[in-house]
């Protein structure tokens, strides 16, 4: 986008509090694209992201930002603003970003006023930032996880100044609620309900990227779903980086509280649980080093909360499972699966499980094996570990590539095989489906989700999407169903 002068911006009047600040931003810009399209020229914007949940909900709130000021979306990257919101859990996530990125500069040779901005994860690693200031000068702005909230006011500060802005910040300043946000589905969304992560597993990059765990109050998060409610929605994902601990650093003030001081996360799902019009609740991610025996009990009394629990296991051997900093062992994590399956019977597991930690041997990898036979996951999500600089285990004594390649395979292996057994056991079954959008892949079918997280195909009409409907689980493939929706 070409320098502009914003002629209404008057210092003076620019608010200092927050959502206010922003509000007068983006009526700012809304200004200006109003001008650009009386001249004929409609502005458009796409939003990449990388990750997981998390990210996936930010970027929900920048594409709602970018809506409010009237830009509008492209289904590609030939776009007037496009953003990465990016991971950096792998390098993996690392190389991605880059490989975008220079495919970019073409498109933006071609459209001079193409604005470029990054943000997320990777960009709270000062590496990355000054890798990008120095060798990437075409993108515009750079900010990072603290402050996407600031989104109208970077992008208002580089019409203006005509110059790259770069905004990282190293930890939270401020909540700011009430932000709009753009979802991908009108019947389910996310809600954040704590930010940030305390444990400091040796391998993990999320407390360096994402600060310290910072709950939302239970009021606030209760009227962000009750607000979702009125707006249709009916299944909603309460998101966390470890949603049991959840309590700990409140940002604000709180009569709930108040009155129960030890309020926890199975009292907050109960209390979603009493609003009507939500149907399904779901959580992620749950560590298993704290959770209790009243989760379990809460989940059990309350149809509403999905029959699924990722639980991330990462290892088998107790000994790498302390080297890790996980907090339990071997033994305790198979004890808590057995409860939950004597209490929760119809429940799906899920994990995540790496391969390779630093000082991994063979016996160690066996116990892997051994708790993924024993703990029957409906679904397990392998990773390779990846050095991440400024970790603990960055600097112990790597595993051999080949010999991690090896292990990952037999790994894989065995996780299917036993996640196709396990999904197969709900075949003929009658089970309720919430219909998520057109099958891509069979015309006139639909995907839906059951609530144990495995999805089934089945035909239908497109007017049932957003609908919890009836349907008869008829073929077992392994990762989900087809099926036969019951009239
Ligand atoms: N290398 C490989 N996998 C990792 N994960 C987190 N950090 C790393 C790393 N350094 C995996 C964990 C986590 C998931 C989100 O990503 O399994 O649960
Ligand atoms: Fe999510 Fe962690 Fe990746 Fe950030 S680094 S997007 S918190 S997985």
């Amino acid at each position: 986008m070409e320098q502009i002068r914003l002629d209404e911006l008057n210092e003076e009047k620019v608010p200092v509090t927050e959502p206010e600040r922003q509000e007068y931003y983006i009526n700012l810009l809304r200004n200006y694209i109003d001008q650009c399209k009386k001249e004929g020229k409609t502005l458009t914007y796409c939003v990449q992201t990388f990750g997981c949940q998390m990210n996936a909900h930010d970027s929900e709130r920048l594409e709602g930002i970018l809506e409010k000021i009237g830009f509008v979306q492209a289904p590609t990257e030939d776009a007037d603003v496009v953003l990465y919101n990016t991971c950096t859990v792998r390098e993996n996530a690392n190389k991605k970003l880059f490989g975008h990125l220079g495919h970019l500069k073409n498109k933006k040779q071609k459209n001079k006023d193409m604005l470029i901005g990054i943000c997320g994860c990777m960009m709270q690693q000062k590496e990355n930032v000054d890798f990008i200031e120095k060798s990437y000068k075409y993108v515009d702005l750079v900010f990072g996880t603290f402050n996407t909230y600031k989104l109208a006011e970077l992008i208002a500060d580089r019409l203006m100044s005509g110059k790259q802005v770069i905004e990282v910040l190293p930890q939270p300043k401020e909540n700011v609620e009430n932000l709009p946000q753009k979802r991908k589905y009108s019947f389910k969304s996310g809600v954040n309900i704590m930010y940030g992560c305390n444990n400091f597993c040796t391998y993990c990059i999320v407390p360096y990227v994402r600060g310290r765990e910072r709950s939302r109050v239970p009021e606030d998060i209760m009227a962000e779903i009750k607000c979702l409610r009125d707006d249709g929605v009916k299944e909603i994902m309460l998101l966390g980086q470890n949603v049991n601990s959840y309590g700990t650093n409140y940002m604000g003030e709180s009569e709930i509280l108040k009155e129960n001081p030890s309020y926890d996360f199975p009292d907050l799902l109960r209390d979603v649980c009493k609003i009507d019009g939500i149907e399904r609740i779901r959580f992620m991610t749950s560590n298993p080093k704290d959770l209790s025996d009243k989760l379990i009990q809460v989940i059990k009394e309350n149809k509403k909360i999905c029959r699924h629990i990722h639980l991330p296991v990462q290892s088998g051997s107790s000994r790498l499972l302390k080297a890790m900093n996980r907090k339990y062992t071997k033994e305790h994590y198979l004890a808590l699966v057995d409860k939950i399956r004597k209490e929760l019977p119809d429940i799906s597991l899920t994990t995540d499980i790496m391969v390779g930690f630093p000082g991994e041997t063979e016996e160690d990898f066996l116990d892997t094996m051994d708790v993924v036979r024993k703990a029957e996951y409906d679904q397990a999500f392998t990773f390779i570990y990846s050095i991440r600089t400024g970790t603990p285990a960055a600097t112990m004594e790597q595993v051999p590539e080949e010999v991690v390649k090896e292990r990952f395979d037999r790994l894989l292996k065995l996780v299917q095989d036993i996640a196709a057994k396990r999904s197969s056991r709900f075949k003929g079954m009658v089970k309720d489906v919430l219909v998520e959008e057109e099958d891509e892949h069979e015309e006139g079918y639909l995907t839906g989700r059951m609530d144990n997280n495995i999805t089934v195909h089945f035909k239908g009409d497109k007017k049932l999407i957003g609908s919890i409907v009836d349907v008869k689980l008829t073929e077992a493939k392994g990762f989900y169903y087809i099926g036969e929706l019951i009239k």
